[in-house]
């Protein structure tokens, strides 16, 4: 986290609370998963709820899915059209995560699917204008040139982790974070900010009015 943790919890406390739908996801998944830190927490879940009643997607692309709270965050900000798919490399993660869904009121509007996102994002024909991106990060570049053919002309990419080389101990993951915040901040057909929020979320849309 890179933001000092009173004031996250001044945030936490002054931000919608999530639902009990996904506090009984978060209390779950910090009492069985190995790396629980991994899921966003409530007060970027709040952002990408919010995110999705502003842009009013008909259809949103997850890319990392671990046990489902991001995709159920925006799942109950979803107009009642939107569907979500979401994909995730880890076979017995994405079982966890389908449990998930299929306990909540959106079984049927999200879908799961299992693989390195890599080899499934060409498989995707249909246009998102909503996409999370919060998977490995040394693949960041390839996911942002794999998912912009699919993006919609009007379409927001959300990327997690922008800010993960001030708090990781891996310098390669650092170098890789870095290497994409560079990328996109050099490309004159995107514009993006980077907010401060949690480990760093930037979002980025076609550049043009
Ligand atoms: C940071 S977690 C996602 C957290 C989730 N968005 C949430 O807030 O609950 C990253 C997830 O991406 C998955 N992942 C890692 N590499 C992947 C790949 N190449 N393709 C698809 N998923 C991958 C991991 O197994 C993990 O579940």
């Amino acid at each position: 986290m890179i933001v000092r943790p009173k004031i996250e919890l001044y945030a936490e406390e002054h931000t919608s609370p999530p639902s009990p739908l996904l506090a009984r996801v978060a209390a779950a998944t910090r009492s069985t998963m190995d790396r629980p830190e991994m899921m966003i927490g409530p007060v970027e879940g709040a952002l990408l709820a919010m995110l999705v009643a502003m842009v009013r997607p008909r259809r949103i692309l997850e890319i990392g899915t671990f046990t489902g709270y991001s995709a159920l965050a925006m799942a109950e900000a979803m107009p009642a059209e939107c569907g979500i798919v979401t994909l995730e490399a880890d076979a017995r993660i994405a079982g966890i995560a389908r449990d998930n869904f299929a306990a909540s009121p959106y079984a049927d509007r999200i879908e799961v699917r299992e693989g390195p996102a890599l080899k499934t994002l060409p498989e995707l024909d249909e246009r998102f204008e909503l996409v999370f991106l919060d998977a490995d990060r040394p693949s960041y570049i390839s996911y942002l040139d794999a998912v912009l053919p699919l993006l919609g002309e009007r379409g927001f990419i959300v990327v997690d982790n922008a800010l993960q080389f001030a708090i990781t101990p891996d310098p390669e993951e650092a170098a890789a974070v870095h290497a994409f915040n560079a990328h996109v901040a050099g490309r004159a057909d995107l514009v993006q900010v980077l907010l401060t929020i949690r480990a760093g979320v930037t979002v980025i849309r076609r550049s043009g009015p």
